[in-house]
């Protein structure tokens, strides 16, 4: 893999998208580049990074600690500014928006899924997923949310609060709050990362079955080689940079990947 070309799923796709190849991605980087800290401290976290993530496709994004997965997936979701570069929401240049728009961009095109649930304890299961839109003063698509709370298998949790939820109940209502505005794209950070292999295995197939039965786009950050099974495509990230992709993963395939990017170095392993 060159750095010149983009790192895309090419795969057997292109049905429903058409168009040209730009239209086929829910969201694209061009060239981005992070730097934290200045001097002595200096950390290059995104080295001219070039990726695309293809529309309604489950990409998950693996790679060593530190190499800049989570800094991707900020930087791409518009919750965090780039040094260099560009960055796009379908068409949207996100790197040229203020900070309004950006804001409006972010709620409207975009859903965010953390690795800790980040549910309001106050608030039932109903009422966090719908917070973003009421918050907004939007109201929820009723279809469409009668859909996310099916597919998230929820229906008789709704008027539970966080603390009355398993770990992979509450984070299935994380990922429905993230999918309640139908968002282009879902950024998911490690979501299976603080579960047990029962309630992540509930996670990921949620994620799946929205991208596979709704048609969303979901791109996740995963250590887990049997949660990147579930994807349509991994992408592997060293050291700042795209590395190499893997279309139609494997666990066996993806960890014999892994072991010759920790093995040349780049972040630490864990
Ligand atoms: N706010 C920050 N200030 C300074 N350095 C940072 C900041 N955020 C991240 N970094 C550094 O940038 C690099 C990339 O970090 P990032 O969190 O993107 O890695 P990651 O691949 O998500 O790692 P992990 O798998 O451990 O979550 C690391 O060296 C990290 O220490
Ligand atoms: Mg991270």
């Amino acid at each position: 893999m060159t750095n010149t070309s983009p790192v895309t799923a090419e795969g057997s796709g292109g049905e429903a998208t058409g168009g040209s190849p730009a239209e086929a991605l829910a969201a694209r980087a061009e060239a981005i580049s992070k730097i934290y800290g200045s001097g002595d401290a200096e950390v290059v976290a995104l080295d001219d990074v070039t990726v695309g993530l293809r529309r309604g496709r489950f990409t998950a994004i693996m790679g060593p600690s530190g190499s800049g997965k989570s800094t991707l997936m900020h930087c791409m979701a518009g919750l965090d500014s780039v040094d260099s570069g560009r960055v796009f929401i379908g068409e949207v240049e996100l790197t040229r928006l203020d900070d309004r728009r950006l804001t409006r961009l972010r709620r409207d095109k975009v859903g965010f899924v953390f690795q800790a649930f980040n549910l309001v304890p106050t608030l039932t299961a109903l009422e966090n997923i719908t917070l973003p839109m009421d918050i907004a003063g939007r109201r929820p698509d009723r279809d469409w949310l009668d859909t996310v709370v099916d597919t998230v298998g929820l229906r008789d949790r709704l008027r539970h609060r966080p603390a009355e939820l398993s770990g992979g109940q509450q984070q299935r209502v994380a990922c429905a709050r993230a999918l309640a505005s139908r968002p282009d794209i879902v950024f998911a950070d490690e979501p299976t990362g603080n579960l047990d292999s029962r309630s992540g295995a509930e996670v990921l197939s949620f994620l799946r079955d929205s991208v596979r039965e709704m048609r969303q786009t979901v791109v996740m950050v995963t250590h887990d080689p049997v949660a990147a099974a579930h994807s349509d495509e991994v992408i592997f990230f060293g050291d700042g940079r795209t590395v190499d992709r893997m279309p139609d993963p494997t666990a066996e395939k993806v960890l014999e990947r892994m072991k010759g990017i920790e093995s040349h170095g780049g972040g630490g392993v864990r």
